[in-house]
């Protein structure tokens, strides 16, 4: 299949475009696009062989259930049931936004697009180009992120074309994403409502828009737990680079002293070795390639660059990767969990 891959600037949309995409999602066929957190592939969300190409693009397996993204208040009621008032007031306070909600869904939704399952998560993403794509194609967007099974999430079109290229008919370029990492998602079948994936809002900001604590899925940051993660997709070794990745934690002066004695050993042996640090320390390596996540306090920044930087390195052929850890608060607490997937777990605590 021969993809078009299309640019569009944000700031001025063009509707001709998104009306070709639209058109093509309307008739079955699959489109990448920009939204706040990362890229998605979206495909109908009515439509179960849509769906079906959605996990064969991206090489998923199909019990792993889809988002479904709406780009008004008016839809949620057509994909989802027995939604309860603090999913409104959730609603109220974080959408358009990065917040993917759990809700039963309704008989006509297909289970296809929901992985099986009787649930359905629910998106209204705020990028300006995701909403008129999700009018212009139906209002009923499915899409996960737009990677191949187990890479990274794209946070650059450059990184669609090249898990998707072939695969799907259009790919839209919008940009960088604003956030870098996949949205919250909240089980609101649940009470209190359960954090399943962490994201850019935080289980503070949600029980703040509550006035009301929530729960956490116990999985989602320890690597030893042997339960199920109640997501599905969070049992997979997810965001991965190919590189075989090790976090390291403690004092600033014994994490780079344990880096570069370790990425020494590896380069000696013939390993190319590349260290993810923080704009404070960064000058302090010696390595292959030494990438900045940004200045240690800035959550935002060091979100915004993990995926692209990871993908980075995959693209120089790095064997080994050293990364600094971060404590596990605000929206450390989503890029700890990111970065502890993508290395099996691996931490070294000096
Ligand atoms: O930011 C995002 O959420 C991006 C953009 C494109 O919107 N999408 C995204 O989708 O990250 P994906 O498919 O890569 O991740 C969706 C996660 C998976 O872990 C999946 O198992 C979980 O959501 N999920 C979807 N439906 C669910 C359901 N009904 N119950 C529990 N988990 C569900
Ligand atoms: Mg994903």
């Amino acid at each position: 299949m021969d993809t078009i891959i299309e640019v569009i600037d944000e700031k001025d949309i063009n509707k001709d475009v998104l009306k070709k995409a639209g058109e093509i999602l309307k008739s079955g066929g699959l489109v990448a696009f920009p939204t706040e957190t990362v890229y998605g592939l979206g495909g109908d969300a009515f439509n179960p062989d849509s769906s079906r190409k959605i996990y064969e693009a991206k090489g998923r397996p199909s019990d792993n259930p889809l988002i479904v993204h709406i780009a008004t208040m008016d839809d949620l009621p057509k994909v989802a049931a027995d939604i309860p008032e603090k999913a409104y007031a959730l609603a109220d306070k974080f959408w358009p936004g990065p917040l993917t909600m759990i809700f039963n869904k309704v008989d006509a939704l297909p289970k296809e697009t929901t992985g099986g399952l009787d649930t359905v998560a629910v998106r209204f993403p705020v990028n300006p180009i995701a909403m008129e794509l999700i009018k212009q194609g139906g209002g009923f967007i499915a899409a996960p992120s737009a990677n191949r099974s187990g890479r990274p999430s794209p946070t650059i079109a450059k990184y669609v074309v090249e898990d998707l290229d072939g695969r799907v008919e259009m790919i839209i370029d919008g940009g960088a994403s604003v956030i870098g990492l996949e949205s919250t998602i909240v089980d609101m079948t649940v009470d209190p409502p359960m954090i399943l994936r962490p994201g850019f809002i935080t289980k503070e900001d949600i029980e703040e828009a509550l006035k009301a604590d929530i729960d956490v899925d116990k999985t989602i940051i320890d690597g030893n737990s042997t339960s199920k993660p109640k997501a599905p997709g969070m049992k997979y070794r997810h965001y991965a680079p190919k590189a075989d990745m090790t976090l390291v934690s403690g004092s600033p002066e014994n994490v780079v002293k344990y880096i570069n004695d370790a990425a020494d050993k590896d380069m000696k042996n013939g390993l190319k070795v590349g260290i993810l640090a923080t704009d404070e320390n960064a000058s302090l390596y010696r390595a292959d390639s030494i990438k900045d996540l940004g200045q240690r306090m800035d959550e935002k920044a060091i979100a915004h660059n993990l995926f692209r930087l990871l993908r980075e390195f995959d693209d120089e052929n790095i064997n080994v990767i050293y990364a600094e850890s971060f404590e596990t608060k605000g929206v450390f607490q989503a890029t700890m969990n990111r970065m502890l997937k993508a290395a099996g777990h691996k931490e070294v605590k000096l």
